[in-house]
């Protein structure tokens, strides 16, 4: 996971570089951002050498700015962490302040914020600060600590940073509880098939292989481990998806086979039904006058009730598509049946609908419950709404 560590001032900043220790040995990436009163307390070098990444300090740093400008550092990460958090940073994030990189940084952001405050006692007890947390929180900024014990200022109570371990704990019950597939294994399918006639020569079926891929990109989100088996597609393999890149149906169903065993299998590709028996291995070339070649065809194989029909190793949940232009509903519901799959979604892709190719579907989900008919929306949402469907599913 991408941390971007805020180090704001306090006596506390040292714990800093345990916690970017802690974080770097369970193999996260950290960056982190120094405010001026924390370069009081470490230095921009120890962080650097310990995060083995660059520091940043100043908003106006035309090099800073060259490289990474400060919207985007501050989206660059999956969680912000503001480790020591003084009551300074949190008074001027609870007002919306930017008046350095760090709150410009948290001001900018549209990632979830993890604070672990430190400050004396009697500051963090103080009205001003307890407004500031409570607001804060109602936002959606988690919180670590403080914990209570002696202070640095020989005061005793509510004020002392978490210790690094508790800081890091909730830093991964963060990413956990975000990540309800991950530990999970999920095989898509996407995509055409295309099925030679002669070396230059295929049958293929209509598909960009958007809504596979989308649904791909919207489970690994979730933490899932993908296998995405696609046909020739020109849509860019989503980030954290294992790609095994196939061009037949009968290659496509090795590829399956061979990433199972699965929690999850979904079948969006439009697999050819059928290929050329008597496939020739040179150019078929046109004799003048003469008859066009005949081809021979066959049935090629039913991925989705083959992988259906692997006795112990099915996937809990097994979905496929309907992809139909008249009798949707009748025709994805026996589907559903004739397939062995648990759910089927259903589109209607009449070439009036513009669903092939576009960006957009209208689907209906059919599951043993009944039939849910979503709206037409983004191929991209119909993947996130599915994908929070399964999460429910596997509970
Ligand atoms: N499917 C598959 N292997 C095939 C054909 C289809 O895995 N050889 C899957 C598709 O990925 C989809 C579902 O089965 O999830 C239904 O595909 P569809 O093309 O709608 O149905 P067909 O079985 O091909 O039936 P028909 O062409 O008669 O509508």
């Amino acid at each position: 996971m991408r941390i971007l560590l805020i180090v704001s001032g306090g006596i506390a900043a040292y714990k800093s570089l345990e916690l970017i220790r802690l974080l770097r040995g369970r193999d996260h990436s950290v960056t982190c951002v120094l405010t001026g009163n924390g370069g009081q307390f470490v230095t921009p070098l120890s962080l650097q050498a310990l995060s083995e990444s660059k520091v940043y300090t100043d908003l106006f740093s035309l090099t800073d700015e060259s490289e990474m400008g400060h919207i985007q550092l501050s989206r660059s990460a999956d969680l912000v962490v503001i480790a020591p958090a003084s009551a300074d940073i949190l008074a001027k994030m609870a007002a919306g302040l930017a008046d350095d990189l760090a709150s410009t940084v948290l001001l900018a952001t549209d990632k979830p914020v993890l604070a672990a405050p430190a400050m004396n006692v009697r500051m963090w007890l103080h009205a001003a600060t307890q407004d500031n947390v409570a607001r804060l929180a109602a936002r959606g900024v988690r919180f670590v600590g403080p914990d209570e014990g002696a202070m640095a200022c020989n005061e005793f109570g509510p004020g002392r940073l978490s210790e690094p371990p508790a800081i890091l704990h909730a830093i991964e019950t963060f990413f956990n509880a975000s990540k309800p597939l991950s530990g999970r294994h999920v095989l898509i399918t996407s995509g055409p098939t295309h099925e030679p006639i002669d070396p230059v020569r295929y049958i293929a079926n209509r598909s960009s292989g958007r809504q596979g891929h989308a649904i791909a990109a919207a489970v690994a989100v979730l933490g899932a481990r993908v296998t995405l088996v696609s046909g020739p597609v020109s849509v860019a393999t989503p980030a954290g998806v294992t790609l095994r890149a196939v061009e037949t149906a009968a290659q496509m169903l090795e590829a399956c086979r061979a990433a199972l065993p699965a929690d999850v299998a979904i079948f969006a590709a439009a697999v050819a039904d059928w290929r050329v028996t008597n496939a020739a291995g040179d150019k078929i070339k046109k004799v003048p006058g003469g008859p066009p070649p005949a081809f021979e065809l066959v049935a090629n194989p039913d991925i989705l009730a083959t992988i259906a029909a692997t006795g112990p190793l099915r996937p809990r949940l097994v979905i496929g598509f309907a992809a139909e232009t008249a009798d949707l509903m009748e025709n994805a519901q026996s589907k559903r049946i004739r397939k062995n799959a648990d759910w089927i979604i259903a589109n209607d892709v009449s070439p009036e609908t513009g669903i092939m190719g576009g960006e957009e579907n209208a689907v209906h989900l059919i599951t043993p419950d009944g039939v849910e008919d979503w709206p037409r929306m983004a191929k991209d949402t119909v993947a996130q709404r599915l994908a929070a469907r399964i999460v429910v599913a596997l509970q």
